[in-house]
């Protein structure tokens, strides 16, 4: 079941999505968290960076798991998700570092790594929250457009347009790391309940194909309609096609 939120601004959307969160750990304080990197996110670890300092919520328990790294990249390196989340959220928050995991970016065993990461995912013993952004193609994590969908963590090529997508952030598109580790489509159906986030208009058109196309591996993040519990924030521009096509199921 898929609840699609408005929200005006991605301010709200993040906001809304963080207590959403933070209502999930106030309930299980040692809650294991799915976590995302990508500019979607961005206002809710702000927003729960924020409840942290009003002592409406504590991480000292949590457990998370990120859900994607970039291979090639230290996790000191400025572009690598390891670095964005402890500068978005871990450093802000009281969660112990040690409870907090991402693939290793610089193994050079693919394989190694992949297993690696898919018994370290097993052993948390379920997600209870896992939130996703959503690429241009469709891609959750960056589980890209295929014909088939992944099960657990592997090693991907990042399309052209993720590379170009994502080359904002580096200073040129040849810095762009060409492949990344990504847990599977697989491993993110496990998780109790989805968050999917997603701003701008760039994101308008893909989102309706995800929410309400056919479910294909061609756009990876339409898997989410078998999922139990999804709930979307987004905000007016990227809900535009939706709510010119689908209106009554926008909740406002
Ligand atoms: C990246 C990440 C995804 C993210 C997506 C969208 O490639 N691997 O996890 O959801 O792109 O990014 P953004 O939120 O910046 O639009």
């Amino acid at each position: 079941m898929i609840k699609i939120y408005y929200s005006k601004n991605k301010e709200e959307a993040g906001m809304k999505a963080a207590r959403c969160v933070a209502e999930i750990v106030n309930r299980k304080k040692n809650a294991v968290l799915g976590l995302a990197t990508g500019s979607s996110p961005e206002d809710m670890y702000l927003e729960l960076a924020a409840m942290y300092q009003r002592g409406e919520v504590s991480f000292r328990d949590v457990r998370s798991i990120n859900l994607d790294e970039y291979i090639g990249l230290d996790k000191n390196h400025d572009q690598s998700y390891a670095y964005f989340m402890r500068h978005h959220l871990f450093d802000k928050v009281d969660i112990d570092i040690k409870n907090t995991y991402l693939p290793n970016g610089l193994e050079a065993d693919y394989e190694y790594e992949c297993r690696r990461y898919d018994e370290l995912f097993n052993s948390l013993g379920g997600v209870d929250v896992q939130v996703l952004g959503i690429g241009l193609n469709g891609h959750i994590g960056f589980n890209e457009p295929s014909d088939s969908f992944t099960v657990g963590t592997s090693a991907v090529r990042l399309t052209d347009s993720t590379i170009k997508a994502n080359s904002r952030f580096f200073e040129s598109e040849t810095d762009v790391p060409t492949m990344a580790f990504s847990m599977g489509i697989g491993q993110i159906m496990e998780a109790k309940k989805i968050i999917l986030l997603a701003n701008g208009e760039a994101k308008a058109e893909i989102l309706e194909r995800a929410l309400f196309g056919p479910v294909t591996p061609k756009v990876p993040a339409s898997i989410l309609r078998f999922a139990k519990d999804v709930e979307v924030y987004a905000d007016e521009k990227a809900l535009s096609v939706i709510l010119e096509k689908h209106s009554e199921n926008v909740i406002r």
